[in-house]
């Protein structure tokens, strides 16, 4: 039995090897592991692919994460961290980091709905929150000798919109809902690299963007990675402070610091790897479709939302409303059958995940840390419904259709 696993790291690893053995040869030769020219010129390029005016590498998407949010706490508060009463709206339904984060530069996750249909953050839910707010404070003021003092200081200062699977938020929405409240915008890219909104790569639509290079990643190192993106050259030279150890040189340290620089072999191996995306990010949108062809009018199974296979298969043209990266492949399975169904694949040598198995704010690291908008209903769903089926970009159409007739059979089809 032909086993399909969801990633095939080794297979892309041959169809690259001359390109990767030559950028890690370069380092052994040079021997600049910190902060190595790689990390430059790295930096460069993707600034110049996502068209920002500053990339900074950093260890992880995580610590690009918690690297922008100290930033913003020191360029909007002229403080080190957040203060608990700073409110920061995102996502449930996305990898714990993002909420992590937040704990970790001081301020409150305050945890919105997803859209059913994307998965991702919903905005008209993020408006109706901040509304909800406004008319709480309103309502307080007006009564405001029998209340306790401390109502006014919640406030909203940023939303992290996370393009889960691959997929874009809905941009527009969540700028103008930024600009209204004046909050900062950082875009969780680290499921998308590549992914585009109205034209535009994401992570250069936010205040800042936060990059994994996580291994399986659309463009993955061979370790942890990752990239800060952002057009404000103060948060820059901030987050460039920041990442290694707090100062402008070792010895000058103005804050509290990390050891989160990318390290110079990865950047090689990216830089490398990086020639590829563009192929590598069309291969994973042709999976795609014929995946949707393969699926179509499976009662109780609903496909992902698809906004672009009406749009031309090239990543680099302008119109391209939401270039969908297909990070992830997932399908959602009604009437309670997932698990079966994953177990059905299991058995016959296929590979699937569940990204995510538990919503943020059932996790303990979040009690008594998060604010929840409402009852998060469609997030609580969607961890029991989502199923996530093997993408490897350099997959065959057998396998693809090992995939497909494997699901359809399951079905009784
Ligand atoms: C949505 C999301 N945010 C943040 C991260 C954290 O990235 P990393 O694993 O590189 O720290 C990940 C990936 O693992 C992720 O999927």
């Amino acid at each position: 039995m032909k086993q399909i696993p969801m990633l095939d790291l080794r297979l892309e690893y041959q169809h690259m090897k001359s390109d990767i053995d030559t950028a890690i040869q370069k380092c052994l030769d040079h021997q600049k592991w910190i902060l190595g020219p790689e990390v430059e010129e790295l930096e460069n390029t993707i600034a110049e692919y996502l068209d920002v005016k500053h990339c900074i590498g950093a260890s992880s998407g995580t610590e690009a994460l918690v690297l922008s949010l100290r930033a913003l706490a020191i360029k909007l508060k002229g403080q080190e961290y957040f203060d608990k009463t700073d409110e920061i709206i995102t996502t449930p339904f996305t990898f714990t980091a993002t909420g992590d984060a937040i704990l970790r530069a001081g301020a409150t996750p305050v945890f919105v709905d997803i859209d059913p249909v994307t998965y991702n953050i919903d905005p008209d839910k993020i408006r109706k929150y901040l509304r909800s707010c406004e008319d709480e404070k309103m309502r307080r003021s007006e009564t405001a000798t029998s209340q306790p003092p401390d109502f006014s200081t919640f406030k909203a200062v940023g939303i992290i919109p996370v393009h889960l699977y691959g997929q874009s938020c809905n941009m527009d929405e969540i700028m103008s809902i930024a600009k209204e409240y004046n909050l900062f915008v950082l875009e969780d890219v680290a499921q998308a690299f590549g992914g585009t909104w109205n034209g535009k790569k994401l992570g250069s639509i936010g205040t800042t963007g936060a990059f994994s290079f996580f291994p399986s990643k659309n463009l993955g190192g061979f370790g942890d990675g990752g990239m800060i993106s952002t057009n404000d050259a103060g948060l820059a030279e901030l987050i460039r402070m920041l990442l290694k150890h707090g100062g402008k040189d070792k010895y000058n340290v103005d804050y509290i610091g990390y050891n989160a620089r990318l390290d110079t072999l990865q950047a090689a191996i990216l830089l490398a790897k990086f020639k590829y995306i563009g192929e590598f990010n069309e291969r994973r949108l042709k999976i795609a479709e014929i995946y949707n062809r393969g699926f179509s009018n499976i009662d109780g199974v609903v496909l992902p939302a698809n906004h672009s296979t009406s749009q031309p298969l090239n990543f680099s043209t302008s119109n391209y409303t939401n270039g969908h990266v297909y990070h992830q492949y997932t399908i959602r399975v009604n009437n309670g059958r997932r698990d079966e169904l994953q177990k059905h694949l299991k058995e016959k040598g296929i590979s699937t995940m569940v990204y995510y198995p538990v919503p943020l704010h059932k996790m303990k690291v979040f009690e008594g840390k998060c604010k929840m908008n409402g009852d998060l209903k469609e997030s609580g769903q969607a961890v029991n419904e989502v199923l996530s089926l093997p993408i490897e970009p350099l997959q065959n159409e057998n396998e693809t259709k090992q995939v497909i007739d494997c699901i359809n059979n399951y079905f009784g089809r």
